[in-house]
C-alpha cells in the first residue's frame, strides 16, 4: 500500500510554514512531534465548549469535561492493552511518570537493595533513581553498553546475579535510536523477582506497545511525542503495584476521607491524580492516539524506516560522517558528527535553511561521555516527513560543512 504522505502533512499546519525565509524542514520530532488539526481541533473545542473542572461539578460542562476525559483515558487504555482503565494514571509527563514511580519506592527500598538502570538513559530515567537511592541508600549499579551502542545482554544477565529490586530501562533511545530488547529484558528481570519500569517516550511514537504481552510492571510516556500536546502523559502500572505504592502528591481528589486526624485516600486511578489535572491535554492526548491508530502503526513504521535507511545511505557519503549507535534495530533518529565540525554550528547554520535538529547531549550525558564525545547533531524523522526533505537537508549539512571547515 502507498503511504500517502502528501496527503497526511496536508493535516500538520505548521509544516506550510516558512522559517528564515524557507520551508521549514522539522527533523527534531524525537524532542517533540508536530500537532495535527485534528487534534488543534479538539483542544479549541474544550477551551470553546465545555472547560470546566472534572470529577467535582453537577452541572452539565463539569459532565461532558469528565466524560470526555475518562473517555481518553479508556482510549488509552485500549491502545496499550491495559487491563483496566484505572490502570492508567495521567501525569505531566515521561518525568513525572517516573518520579511517581520512584517516589513510591522509597519505602520498599533498603540499603541492602540493589536497582539496576541502563547506560542508555535519558537523565530523566537516571536522576529519579539516584534521588531514591540517596535517600535509601539502594545501590544503583549500570547495565553498560557496548560501542554499537546497544545494551551489553551479557552484563545485564550477570548483574541480574545480584537480585536487584528494580530494573529501569528504555523501549528506545533518544540519543541513538537503539531499540532495546525489552521483551527478553522484561523476563529476566521477573525471573529473578525484580520489578522493572519501561521508558517508552521514544518508543511510543513508533510502536504500538501491548503492556499485558510484554508483561511489563510500569511503562511511561508523553503525549507529545506523539501528536498530542506538552504537559499529559501516563504511567501504566499493574494494578497490585498502584495499590501498593503510596500516593505521589496529596490533594483534592486523591482522598476518600479527610479529618484533622486521618485521611484515607481515593480508589484507582484517582489515588495518584491529586489537583486539578491538565484536562484539555488529556483529552487531546487520546485524540492525538485515534489520530496515529487511523493512519496505523505498521505504516509508520515501516515508512519511518524507509526515510531512515535513505537518510541514512545519503549521510554516510558525507565525508568526515560519523553516524553513532547501532546500524539495525533502530528507529529513525540519527546521531551524528562531522569531522571538523561542531555539532552547534551545524544546527545553527541548518537553521537559517529552514531546518530544525536537536544539537548537544540530547539530556543523555552518560551516552556521550561514553563516546568521548560532547555531544552530537541529532536528525529525528516522523511519518510525516519526506525524502524531498532528506534531499534538502543532505544538501545543508553539506554547505554548512563547506563554511565550518
Ligand atoms: N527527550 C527529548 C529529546 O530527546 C527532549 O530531545
Amino acid at each position: 500500500m502507498i503511504f500517502d504522505v502528501e496527503n497526511i502533512r496536508n493535516d500538520f499546519p505548521i509544516l506550510s510554514r516558512n522559517v528564515n525565509g524557507k520551508p521549514l524542514i522539522y527533523f527534531d520530532n524525537a524532542a517533540t512531534s508536530q500537532t495535527p488539526q485534528q487534534v488543534i481541533d479538539v483542544i479549541v473545542d474544550y477551551y470553546s465548549n465545555y472547560n470546566s473542572n472534572i470529577h467535582r461539578g453537577v452541572h452539565t460542562l463539569s459532565q461532558e469535561a469528565t466524560d470526555k476525559y475518562e473517555g481518553a483515558r479508556q482510549i488509552i487504555q485500549k491502545h496499550f492493552n491495559a487491563l483496566h482503565s484505572h490502570e492508567i494514571i495521567f501525569t505531566s509527563g515521561t518525568t513525572h511518570s517516573i518520579n511517581l514511580v520512584a517516589n513510591g519506592f522509597a519505602g520498599l527500598l533498603t540499603k541492602s537493595d540493589t536497582v539496576l538502570v541502563s547506560a542508555l538513559e535519558h537523565h530523566s530515567n537516571i536522576v529519579p533513581w539516584q534521588m531514591l537511592c540517596e535517600k535509601t541508600k539502594a545501590t544503583l549499579k549500570v547495565i553498560p553498553m557496548t560501542q554499537e551502542g546497544a545494551l551489553d545482554m551479557d552484563a545485564y544477565d550477570n548483574l541480574l546475579l545480584l537480585n536487584p529490586k528494580l530494573v529501569f530501562v528504555n523501549h528506545i533511545s533518544n540519543a541513538l535510536g537503539t531499540i532495546n530488547p525489552i521483551e527478553e529484558m522484561i523476563q529476566k528481570a521477573h525471573k529473578v523477582g525484580a520489578a522493572i519500569l519501561i521508558d517508552g517516550a521514544q518508543a511510543c511514537p513508533h510502536i504500538k506497545p501491548d503492556v499485558q504481552a510484554l508483561d511489563v510492571d510500569f511503562y511511561v510516556t508523553s503525549g507529545h511525542k506523539m501528536c498530542g500536546p506538552t504537559g499529559v502523559g501516563m504511567l501504566y502500572a499493574k494494578e497490585a503495584w498502584l495499590h501498593k505504592l503510596p500516593p505521589y502528591q496529596g490533594g483534592g481528589e486523591m482522598i476518600s476521607e479527610v479529618t484533622f486526624e486521618e485521611t484515607t485516600y481515593a480508589g484507582l486511578p484517582h489515588k495518584f491524580e491529586a489537583g486539578t489535572p491538565n484536562i484539555c491535554g488529556g483529552i487531546a492526548f487520546g485524540a492525538a492516539i485515534d489520530y496515529m491508530n487511523s493512519i496505523g502503526f505498521d505504516a509508520i513504521a515501516s515508512y519511518e524506516h524507509e526515510l531512515l535507511e535513505y537518510a541514512t545511505g545519503k549521510m554516510n557519503a558525507i565525508s568526515g560522517m560519523k553516524i553513532y549507535g547501532p546500524k539495525e534495530n533502530k528507529t529513525s533518529v540519527i546521531s551524528f558528527n562531522i569531522e571538523g565540525v561542531h555539532a552547534y554550528d551545524l544546527g545553527t547554520i541548518i537553521d537559517k535553511l529552514g531546518i530544525a535538529i536537536r544539537t548537544g547531549q540530547h539530556c543523555a550525558q552518560p551516552i556521550m561521555d561514553f563516546f568521548g564525545i560532547s555531544g552530537t547533531a541529532r536528525a529525528s524523522f516522523s511519518f510525516y516527513n519526506t525524502k524531498q526533505e532528506i534531499d534538502v537537508f543532505v544538501e545543508g549539512v553539506k554547505r554548512a560543512t563547506m563554511m565550518l571547515r
